[in-house]
């Protein structure tokens, strides 16, 4: 098994790449549907079904020309199966199985998660980092999903904590459209942030001082329009950096106190950050102070791996598949079957629930 082609149509990216089982990125194409879905504020699942379709084949075309050979190098095939919009995970596993039942190539289906999850393993031209070791914590923290994972091997994986209502991307999404900063929110506010005061404004900490290492941002964005309400919205730029500053300050504190934490009770000294908001400077920057306090090595991955991507995919797949691994029949998954509401392994079980902090 030398090449593997991985393609990924979970949500706005289409997104195909080759990839080598030891994690050695050779070509990865992403085509984003941003300005698709900004005009909405957020991703609109029939759009993105039907822009899936259209950039698919361009996608992996591209993708596969990195091949002296083409499509005869590939040598399997390896598809996010969920979770995600169904619409459009169907376009990138019907490309995939017929791909593969027409070149007679062995088929892998991938949870995106395990994606995300494995992503800081690649090796992408010009980065030499060592492997990450084995275990590690790793906060996963994008639009769709914010949760806190041990990750024991690639195919051992245990839910820690995990948001309870938005994921945070979702937050900055929601904030930066109650401010009209447009689509998506982060980028935004992570640069208007830079500018402002984090403690001008005083919003929640959600869940801050709570022992559960579960997550909850949609009183954050609530906050936030009750002081558009009461105060107007920003009269000037200062008044509009402060609030983002000050928003992104209370995000950034829990995801960064709650991954720390996560280490801490699992005794496992290495932090891997993952999912779009990975990208943010204040969540890099307080993950690193707060590592940097209590010894455990923080480790980031560039930004086209934190975002999605299909490295992630082919290799998360690529593992498989050198194991003899095969999904003949494959399915596709809105929602995470196994990783809800306590911890899991390898085959599924629940090793341990945690149950819902009780009030007071
Ligand atoms: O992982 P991703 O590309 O797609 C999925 O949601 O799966 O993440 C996109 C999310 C969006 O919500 C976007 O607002 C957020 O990541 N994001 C950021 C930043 N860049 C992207 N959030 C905070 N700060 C950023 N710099
Ligand atoms: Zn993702």
């Amino acid at each position: 098994m030398r090449w593997v082609l991985g393609i990924e149509s979970s949500c706005d990216e289409t997104a195909a790449a080759i990839v080598s089982p030891d994690g050695r990125v050779l070509r990865d194409v992403v085509a984003s549907q941003i300005a698709e879905h900004a005009p909405y504020g957020g991703v609109v699942p029939e759009l993105a079904a039907r822009a899936h379709l259209r950039a698919v084949v361009p996608v992996i075309e591209a993708a596969v020309a990195a091949l002296p050979g083409g499509l005869d190098d590939v040598d399997g095939v390896a598809v996010t199966q969920g979770p995600g919009l169904v619409g459009a995970l169907l376009v990138g596993v019907q490309v995939a199985r017929a791909l593969a039942w027409q070149r007679g190539l062995p088929l892998v289906g991938v949870n995106h998660l395990d994606g995300h999850l494995l992503a800081v393993q690649l090796r992408r031209e010009g980065d030499d980092a060592p492997p990450v070791p084995y275990p590690y914590v790793a906060l996963l923290a994008s639009g769709g999903h914010t949760a806190l994972y041990r990750v024991d091997a690639p195919d051992e994986v245990a839910l820690l904590g995990q948001t309870r209502d938005d994921a945070a991307g979702e937050a900055f999404d929601k904030a930066a459209k109650l401010l009209g900063l447009g689509y998506p929110g982060g980028p935004v506010i992570d640069r208007l942030a830079a500018e402002g005061d984090p403690k001008a404004v005083k919003l929640p900490l959600p869940f801050a001082s709570k022992k559960t290492l579960d997550f909850s941002f949609s009183g954050l964005k609530t906050a936030v329009a009750r002081h558009v309400q009461k105060h107007g919205p920003p009269a000037d730029e200062g008044a509009l950096a402060d609030l983002c500053a000050s928003f992104q300050r209370s995000v950034v504190h829990v995801l960064a106190k709650k991954a720390v934490a996560a280490c801490e009770a699992e005794a496992v000294p290495r932090l891997v950050l993952g999912g779009g908001v990975a990208a943010n400077a204040g969540l890099r920057a307080r993950a690193r102070e707060l590592c940097e306090q209590k010894g455990v090595a923080l480790h980031v991955p560039p930004l086209k791996s934190c975002t999605d991507n299909a490295a992630m995919i082919a290799y998360a797949g690529a593992l498989r598949l050198a194991r003899g691994e095969r999904d003949d029949a494959l399915r596709v998954f809105s929602r995470d079957p196994k990783r809800r509401r306590g911890k899991f392994r390898r085959d599924g079980t629940l090793v341990k629930r945690r149950p819902p902090s009780s009030a007071g």
